[in-house]
């Protein structure tokens, strides 16, 4: 049997393969709920035989969220829609996740589509918060920084999300601490200018990190695993690099992280990306080796063959991939036929298989 199509248990919950769909905002929600278009974009995926599905970046307050267009899980209402999906996702075997967010000074802006930049409020948008008063860019909002209050507060909003996220039948949770937003902002020395207790030495960027972490833990059933996306690289000069990663890899490993999916960039606009086949995996191969945590691996992943020796050779234990999943919903499903491996299709789509 390949690498790619064997099964992984983690906690309580086993994956049936390695492949994995890699969160994406869909910038589709209106006041957060997720809708049709989420149940037919997550569903076929489930149906083209991924193992895991893990929900785009779902805001655990309005202001959580990077556009008015996001999903948000903040409210009890948010449930119904996300269950629906979850009990869909279940019954083609595939395991459902959803990544928690907090979009931190990358809040309050246009999607995409709309070429970023900030939202007004008169507009729909709001006042976003961060460790520091400064903006990502010039055609940003200006945040505001932090209090003890408001750190509190987002603590709680990440613990109640995830309380509801069980309660909407997810089976892995991720908190999101990359890409620029809140918890990587505050990892990274060249977002974090703090004087407090949340500023200042590695150990301090990485507090509100580890006091979220531990309180999404606290909450969470002992069968439910619990991923961290962190940061293996700001792409920047004096910035968040492969050792840090390495050393909060270590510590997350001791708080009880299950698996490290590890990512780079989107902090600063000054960082100069060097990107092409699998760019993200000697970040995770390393964070792998060195803090002995399981692995997964993202960005420029797109073939079945370049997957398989991925796992082989030991440098991951499972592999995200995102836009593939846009190009072939049923990535996993062509993935098999390449590898010759005789999965299971759904009945339905029996007739494509040979
Ligand atoms: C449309 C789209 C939306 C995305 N939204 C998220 C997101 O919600 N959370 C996240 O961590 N990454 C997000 N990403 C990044 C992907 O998860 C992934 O890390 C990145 O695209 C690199 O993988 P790829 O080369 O397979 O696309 C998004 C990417 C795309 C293309």
């Amino acid at each position: 049997m390949s690498k790619l199509f064997s099964p992984l248990t983690i906690k309580g919950i086993t994956l049936k393969n390695r492949i994995v769909v890699s969160p994406m905002c869909q910038y589709s929600s209106i006041d957060g709920f997720a809708n049709d278009w989420h149940f037919v974009h997550l569903g076929s995926r489930a149906v083209g035989g991924a193992g895991l599905i893990i929900i785009e970046a779902t805001g655990v307050s309005p202001e959580a969220r990077i556009s008015p267009e996001d999903m948000g899980i903040w409210k009890d209402e948010h449930i119904g829609k996300l269950s629906q999906i979850t009990a869909f996702m279940k019954q083609q075997g595939a395991v459902a996740g959803i990544q928690l967010a907090h979009a931190g000074r990358k809040a309050s802006t246009n999607v995409p589509w709309l070429g970023r930049g900030a939202v007004s409020v008169a507009d729909g948008g709001w006042q976003p918060v961060a460790p520091a008063a400064t903006a990502y860019a010039d055609n940003y909002p200006k945040p505001l920084a932090l209090d003890d209050a408001g750190i509190q507060k987002v603590i709680g909003d990440f613990r109640a999300a995830a309380e509801r996220a069980i309660k909407a039948g997810f089976e892995v949770i991720e908190i999101h601490a990359s890409h620029g937003y809140l918890l990587h902002q505050f990892l990274s020395p060249l977002t974090n200018h703090r004087k407090d207790a949340y500023g200042g030495s590695f150990e301090n960027r990485s507090r509100l990190l580890l006091q979220v972490f531990e309180e999404v833990k606290r909450v969470l059933p002992h069968d439910i695993p619990l991923f961290v996306r962190i940061p293996g690289y700001d792409w920047a000069e004096g910035g968040w690099n492969p050792e840090d990663a390495v050393a909060l890899a270590r510590v997350l490993r001791d708080h009880g992280a299950d698996v490290l999916d590890v990512s780079s960039g989107g902090l600063v606009e000054h960082q100069k990306i060097v990107a092409g086949p699998a760019y993200q995996l000697p970040f995770a191969s390393k964070v792998k080796r060195e803090a002995g945590i399981m692995v997964s691996t993202v960005g420029l992943i797109t073939n079945a063959a370049q997957a398989e020796s991925i796992l082989v050779n030991g440098d991951a234990d499972l592999i995200m991939m995102a836009r593939e999943f846009l190009r072939d919903p049923y990535f996993p499903l062509r993935a098999a036929h390449e590898l010759k491996e005789n999965i299971a299709w759904p009945k339905q789509y029996e007739r494509g298989k040979f």
